[in-house]
Order: structure tokens, then C-alpha cells, then sequence
């Protein structure tokens, strides 16, 4: 078997994903991996696997560096997708709550930056859907939904925490960039209310730039020479930029005929689940408790920039794509160049 650490990468993943039955175990990732999707299925629902409590690193690694990342490890006590059982329930109901009440502003932010930003690049003779048109109406949606510009992440994208690769020095860049975000907030309910924010742009807004990335190139590359207008745009977003979740036993379980044991790790290629029974795009918002909470606002956002792209006249051709460096976890372009005829 093949190199794991970089699979979710690979153009070719799927046929990969096609001959992993059940589970597999992966020495080099220390874990074990599956892409089968009733295997996928049943650990996502089974109650001793868990997900990773992001918390106990940031706490080792403060010990073992002397770094203070309190900061960090505030903002994850906010962070849904590392928490389990009673806290992971409270997280969730606030965000639910806090989302419902900003989700009609943020999409319409977005939809306003979608329009201005098409009026001034899709008439040129090319330009770039991740940073001319993605990106931007990413960022004006996390304006309102997190009260910060991407931009001022500090050159960070907070996301990558949740990265295994990450280096310490772009640990403690993040760090200082949430230091910075809720410095001089004292106040104990103001103070909650910022860290949901930044909470929400952590597990969000990667995930739903890089998903509008992979899901443009796909589309068009699958149409080629064929006019916007003329394209048959998938109704729901086709491609993610999650493609694996990973996991933490922490009672030896059976999944799938194989006994993972207390404390092994468990890395589950969600985006295989795309084309099974539940539907186009079910798995790729994942299963079970920490199902995205983001889901349909990611599809009303692909589906508003369906809308926005088929209004234009002419054909785009993608001439170029390079995947965002220093990237472990998410499939993301910084750059998907093309040329408008
Ligand atoms: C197309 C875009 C998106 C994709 C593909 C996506 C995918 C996912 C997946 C696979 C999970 C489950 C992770 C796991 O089980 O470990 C998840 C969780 C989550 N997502 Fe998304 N997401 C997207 C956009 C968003 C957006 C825009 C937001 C917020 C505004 C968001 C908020 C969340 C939250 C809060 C969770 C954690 C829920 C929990 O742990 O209870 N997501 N997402």
C-alpha cells in the first residue's frame, strides 16, 4: 500500500479509496485509515471512538516548549469538533443558535462580494477564482460571522491546528493572532462570545474556501469549452476540502471485523462517502454527533455562486492550480488561474 500521508491529495485518490476494505493499518500515520464507507459509517457512530481533544496537545506542548498558548486552548474549549459528551453538546447548541441568528447577513455579505467581485475580474482576459472571487466573499462572509477579516489572522490560517504536521513556529504564529483577536476583551460574556466567533472561522471558513476551490475546478474541468450558462452545475457542492477526519479510540472497539484498541487513531476518508446512498453530498459534511454544522450554509453559498457564474456570458478555462503550501489537512487552492472567452 501506498504512501497515506498525502493520499486525500492524490488526483487518483479514488481508485485508492476503491481497494481499502474495512480498515487498514498505516505505520506511518500510526493510525489506522478507511474509505470504506460502511466502515466510515459505523466508527463514526460508535461511541468509544472520539474525536481528538486538541486541548491535551497545545497542553504538552506548552510544558514541554514553556510557550504560553492559552490563547489557543481558549478558543478550542470553544471548538465543537474537539470536544466530546456533555461540553461538546453545550459548544454545539450556542453555535447553533449563534449561527441561525447571522446566517442571513452573512450570505448576503457574501452574495454582494460574489457580484462586485465578477464585475471586476470576469471581463478581463483571465484571473483567479481562488483570490479574486473565492476568497474574497469567504472573508466578507466571516466578516459578519466571525467579526474579523481573514486577512487578520496574522498571515495564519487558524484551521491548521488542527493540522498533526504543524510546525511549532506556525503553532505560536496562530497563538499570537488569537492573542491579538481577543486581547482587551475583560468581560466574561463578551469575552464567550468572541471565542465562538473565532471558533466558527477555525472549523469554517478553510472548509468552505477550499470546498468552493476544489468543487470550481472540478466542474469546469469536467465542462471544458463549454459556456457558464451552458454548464450542468451540480445543485449541491460537489467537492471538498475535507477529505479525512480523524479519530481517537478510547475504549477498545470492533469496527468492521477489526479491533482497534484503547488509545489508536483512526483516519476516515469522508469524502469517499460522497456518491453512496445518502445522497450527493452527505458525506462530505461528515456523520453522527459532529455533523457540520455549516452544511447548509455551505450549500446556499455554492449555490449562489452557481448563480452568480451562470449569469455571466463566457467560458472559463482553467489554466493553472497550485494547492495552498504547507498544507497537511485540507485540499485548498491559493491559486486556480483562468482564461475568460
Ligand atoms: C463546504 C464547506 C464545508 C465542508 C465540506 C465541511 C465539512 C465538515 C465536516 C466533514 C465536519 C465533521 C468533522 C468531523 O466529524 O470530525 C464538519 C464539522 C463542522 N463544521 Fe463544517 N464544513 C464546511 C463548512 C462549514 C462552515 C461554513 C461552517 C461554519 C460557519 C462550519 C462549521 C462546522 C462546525 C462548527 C463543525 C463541528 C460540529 C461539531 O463538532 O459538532 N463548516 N464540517
Amino acid at each position: 500500500m501506498g504512501s497515506f500521508d498525502l493520499l486525500h491529495r492524490q488526483s487518483d485518490r479514488r481508485a485508492t479509496y476503491a481497494t481499502l476494505q474495512g480498515l487498514t493499518w498505516s505505520d506511518e500515520l500510526s493510525a489506522w485509515v478507511s474509505a470504506d464507507p460502511e466502515a466510515i459509517r459505523a466508527a463514526l457512530r460508535a461511541p468509544e471512538i472520539e474525536v481528538i481533544d486538541f486541548r491535551s496537545v497545545y497542553a504538552t506542548l506548552s510544558e514541554r516548549f514553556s510557550i504560553d498558548f492559552r490563547p489557543t486552548v481558549q478558543v478550542l474549549d470553544h471548538v465543537a469538533l474537539g470536544l466530546n459528551g456533555q461540553p461538546h453538546h453545550e459548544v454545539r447548541r450556542r453555535q447553533t443558535l449563534y449561527l441561525k441568528s447571522v446566517t442571513e447577513a452573512a450570505l448576503a455579505a457574501y452574495g454582494d462580494s460574489l457580484a462586485a467581485q465578477l464585475a471586476a475580474h470576469a471581463d478581463s482576459g483571465s484571473f483567479c477564482l481562488a483570490r479574486d472571487l473565492a476568497f474574497p466573499a469567504v472573508d466578507a462572509m466571516f466578516g459578519v460571522l466571525s467579526g474579523f477579516r481573514l486577512d487578520d489572522r496574522g498571515g495564519t490560517s487558524f484551521s491548521s491546528i488542527f493540522d498533526r504536521r504543524l510546525g511549532l513556529n506556525r503553532r505560536k504564529a496562530i497563538n499570537e493572532g488569537i492573542a491579538r483577536l481577543i486581547a482587551g476583551t475583560e468581560d466574561p460574556v463578551a469575552l464567550e462570545g468572541v471565542l465562538t466567533r473565532i471558533s466558527l472561522s477555525v472549523v469554517g471558513a478553510d472548509s468552505l474556501y477550499g470546498s468552493l476551490t476544489q468543487s470550481l475546478r472540478q466542474v469546469l474541468d469536467s465542462h471544458p469549452g463549454r459556456p457558464l450558462a451552458r454548464i450542468d452545475w451540480p445543485a449541491e457542492i460537489p467537492a471538498t476540502a475535507v477529505p479525512y477526519v480523524d479519530r481517537i479510540a478510547r475504549q477498545t472497539v470492533t469496527i468492521a471485523g477489526t479491533r482497534i484498541a484503547a488509545g489508536e487513531r483512526v483516519r476516515l476518508y469522508v469524502e469517499a462517502l460522497k456518491s453512496g446512498p445518502d445522497g450527493p453530498s452527505a458525506g462530505l459534511f461528515g456523520i453522527g454527533a459532529h455533523v457540520c454544522l455549516g452544511k447548509h450554509l455551505s450549500i446556499k453559498a455554492w449555490q449562489m455562486m452557481v448563480a452568480a457564474l451562470r449569469s455571466h456570458p463566457g467560458t472559463l478555462t482553467v489554466t493553472e492550480h497550485r494547492f495552498r503550501p504547507n498544507d497537511y489537512l485540507f485540499n485548498a487552492d491559493d491559486a486556480l488561474i483562468v482564461a475568460v472567452s
